[in-house]
């Protein structure tokens, strides 16, 4: 089966250099050297002052929502993995949808002024596949109203937006590391901020409430293990020879792929990370029978992202008719480091054949 994605997995040999170390130091979790020695080169590339990584991207956006105090109304977008939505029902705020533009599929200044209100207490939006609208507009908003700006960058891991990495926008931005994720440490996530006094907050989030070793403030547990910074610390290494095999399978794709076939517009301000590959089929009928087709010849492709998130059973919220019409259509296509030309046109040619 060609699934949608498939992990990267480095030599092993490369992985068990790390565990040497583990137990040399017998440092298995709490902040042990190779954590931080990941902390430290991720906060350096992707040019952020402080990177905290937790557990995973769920709980990195949960963090960031609690550290920041937030409740009541905030803005959010509609078009992104339930894991945006949930994590501020958990923390107990009530999302308000804001629709998403038809072009980037993320929400951009115009839909935040256009929702945005005295009750707004945040915004949480999604860089969604590693794209992004005109964020210096959406901060001047989140200024002008005194609120906080979160991104969910869980697919934004190495993108730059107007040549500075994307997660130096906003207060506070987060991206999941999991095992399917472009860069991964098997389950992982990160906080990232230049604001010190909140970074020191998630910090004490993150371990319990520790403030002295005796001494506590409310906390959970969001650390993550040497185990798990050991693959991080490898996988960076690959990093460029990966997006570099994407990048190469996403030109396959766009070669093959045609009329009547809508390709992702990525914002011209946008350096990719070659991330996802979603199309956007004319109807969900014609998403449905390709995907049948597909799974006949053993390939599983994903409906990534459906349904609409304002449209989920869980909520009451107005409707958002671009997200709607986009989650019906969009379908992720196979794409991974190893990918191999005879699979980009295996699927193509099931895909443009059901068009002829
Ligand atoms: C946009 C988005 N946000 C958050 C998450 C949650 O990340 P994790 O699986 O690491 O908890 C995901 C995971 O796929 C995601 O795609």
């Amino acid at each position: 089966m060609l699934y949608v994605t498939k992990s990267f997995l480095p030599d092993l040999k490369e992985y068990v250099s790390y565990l040497e170390r583990i137990w040399q130091s017998n440092h298995l979790t709490n902040d042990g050297p190779l954590l931080v020695e990941l902390e430290k080169k991720l906060a350096e590339y992707l040019e952020v002052e402080h990177f905290i990584f937790v557990t995973n991207g769920t709980i990195a956006l949960q963090l960031a929502i609690k550290a920041l105090g937030l409740s009541g109304e905030v803005l959010t977008t509609p078009f992104s993995y339930v894991a945006t939505t949930n994590s501020l029902i958990w923390e107990g705020c009530t999302p308000i949808f804001a629709d998403i533009d038809p072009q980037t599929l993320t929400v951009t200044s115009k839909q935040i002024q256009d929702k945005i209100s005295q009750q707004t207490k945040g915004i949480l939006t999604t860089h969604v596949y590693g794209n992004a609208g005109d964020l210096d507009q959406q901060e001047i908003i989140a200024k002008a109203h005194q609120i906080p700006l979160i991104y969910d960058g869980a697919h934004a891991f190495g993108v730059r937006y107007k040549n500075k990495s994307i997660f130096s926008y906003g207060t506070v931005s987060t991206c999941s590391f999991h095992a399917t994720k472009i860069f991964h440490t098997v389950e992982g996530g990160a906080i990232m901020t230049n604001d010190q006094a909140l970074a020191t907050k998630i910090k004490g989030l993150r371990s319990f409430g520790h403030k002295e070793d005796d001494y506590f403030d409310i906390g959970i547990n969001g650390k993550n293990s040497e185990f798990h910074a050991a693959m991080g610390l490898v996988n960076l290494t690959h990093f460029p020879a990966i997006k570099a095999h994407r990048k190469w399978a996403i030109g396959v794709y766009d070669q093959l792929l045609d009329n009547p076939i809508i390709k992702l517009q990525f914002d011209a301000n946008i350096e990719r990370n070659y991330s996802y590959y979603p199309i956007i089929l004319p109807s969900e009928e014609d998403l449905l029978n390709i995907i049948s087709r597909l799974m006949e010849a053993q390939v599983k492709p994903r409906r990534y992202f459906y349904p609409s998130l304002n449209t989920l059973p869980i909520i009451q919220a107005d409707s958002c008719p671009n997200s709607e019409d986009i989650a019906k259509r969009v379908l992720c296509l196979p794409l991974s480091s190893k990918i191999q030309e005879e699979e980009i046109s295996k699927v193509a040619t099931i895909i443009m054949k059901y068009f002829k």
